[in-house]
């Protein structure tokens, strides 16, 4: 496959949802269609044990809930700087790391780019947050280093990283017809990224250092996933027996549900190890109904048909402002959670509470007042949380939330801020 000179391919591997934009020269960023007509990609890889092929995005997804034989991965960009991301696991009789994973991902998203686009790049901008670790430099820097790695290993080749909420900022550029202050508010599956940042059709020239114009930049490891982690613990692992309380007056030990709640750890508690151990926590509980879901849940490997439900609850609830239900019959016939907007607010509040903080670190950072920002503007899936938008206008008062693309904006932000 040739190269296009000049051809620039931005990929936002994210941690919910990823998304690639491709760019030639000075020209309009075109986003990349990579599943179907969708452009984001679900972040999910299936690998299916009965004709052994490995399935990608809402494809992965789906095949997973029709109750097909093997593995799903999600949110494996959460994996990045720890030791787990080396471990091996096997899939389809073959033990490789997440970190070789990641590779097969990243090259999905490639060979579908150049289905559409005919030609490689010249070279290619990774997004990365703001931290992928929260304050451990050393341990944020290999999280990049084995991205990058991961990267080669599908094939990439002249690759640069760009954070994601500059790259946000730079796709809003786009937009706007006046200078402007904005702080930019990147809410994902994973990270709540911000930045400062001046912008403006004059400032936004091809090639142009735009060092200058970035007035601050903060992030927080805190995301959509924390927010499924948190409801879930207190909606749907409750009813598996956290908080439980056993003979002797003693809770049942919590480490399962903590990683059934955890989109990233579902699929160790199917290892034969970890099953046995469950097993054993049954003389933990006095109510040994709860036990047996539990092991419903682990034997049929549901964890990640639940976290998708309490998922989908979130959403609608920030939808609809009412309640949700979790109809969870195909653990337990007529078993069922939810709920409303209220006990929803109730229990993200610590989690927003942070995120918010992080926007106001990075306001003050920039040496600014709420006062002194023209607009915030929104993206990220989780951008759209109702509970997060009332946080966050209630600590910046009148300053004007803009709400943006949702998925796109990363990837398109990456290769305008690569252009010249
Ligand atoms: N309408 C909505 N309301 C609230 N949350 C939503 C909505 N739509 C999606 N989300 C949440 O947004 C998150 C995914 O957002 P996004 O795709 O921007 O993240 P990501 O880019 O994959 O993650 P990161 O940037 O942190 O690596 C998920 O947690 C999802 O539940
Ligand atoms: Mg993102």
């Amino acid at each position: 496959m040739s190269t296009a000179a000049g051809a620039t391919l931005g990929i936002d591997f994210g941690t919910s949802n990823s998304a690639a934009a491709w760019r030639v020269g000075d020209g309009p960023a075109r986003p990349l269609q990579l599943e179907g007509e969708h452009f984001a990609l679900p972040t999910a890889l299936f690998f299916n044990a009965e004709d052994r092929r490995v399935h990608f995005g809402r494809d992965a997804v789906a095949q997973y809930l029709t109750g097909a034989d093997g593995r799903l991965m999600r949110s494996l960009k959460s994996l990045l700087g720890s030791a787990l991301l080396l471990e091996k696991t096997e899939v389809n009789g073959q033990a490789i790391s997440f970190q070789d994973i990641i590779g097969i991902f990243l090259k999905e998203i490639v060979a579908r780019a150049r289905q559409q686009t005919g030609a490689a790049p010249a070279r290619v901008v990774l997004g990365r947050p703001v931290h992928f670790v929260d304050d451990d430099p050393a341990r944020d820097a290999l999280a990049q280093q084995m991205l990058l790695q991961a990267a080669h290993a599908a094939g990439l080749a002249n690759v640069s990283f760009q954070l994601e909420p500059i790259a946000a900022a730079f796709d809003y550029e786009q937009r706007i017809t006046r200078d402007s202050v904005v702080l930019v508010a990147d809410i994902g599956g994973g990270t709540s990224d911000f930045t400062v940042v001046r912008l403006g059709p004059a400032r936004a020239r091809p090639g142009a250092d735009r060092t200058q114009d970035v007035l601050a930049t903060r992030g927080v490891h805190v995301g959509g996933t924390d927010f499924d982690q948190k409801l879930s613990l207190e909606h749907a692992m409750p009813l598996l027996g956290f908080r439980h309380i056993g003979p002797g007056q003693r809770e049942v030990p919590s480490a399962v549900f903590f990683d059934l709640a955890t989109w990233h750890l579902i699929h160790w508690r199917y290892v034969p190890r970890a099953l046995r151990e469950a097993q054993a926590l049954r003389v933990n509980y006095t109510d040994l109904n709860l036990h047996r879901r539990l092991m419903t849940v682990l034997d049929q490997r549901l964890g990640h048909h639940l976290a998708n439900d309490v998922e989908q609850a979130k959403i609608a609830t920030s939808q609809t402002g009412g309640a949700a239900v979790l109809d969870l019959g195909y653990i337990e016939r007529g078993l069922r959670s939810g709920f409303d907007a209220g006990a929803m607010a109730q229990y993200l509040q610590a989690l927003l509470a942070r995120v918010v903080q992080c926007a106001q670190e990075c306001v003050q950072a920039a040496g600014l007042q709420p006062s002194d920002l023209t607009a915030i503007y929104l993206t990220g899936g989780s951008s759209a949380l109702m509970p997060f938008q009332r946080a966050l206008q209630a600590a910046f008062g009148d300053t004007p939330l803009v709400e943006g693309d949702l998925f796109g904006g990363v990837a398109a932000g990456l290769v305008y801020g690569a252009a010249g």
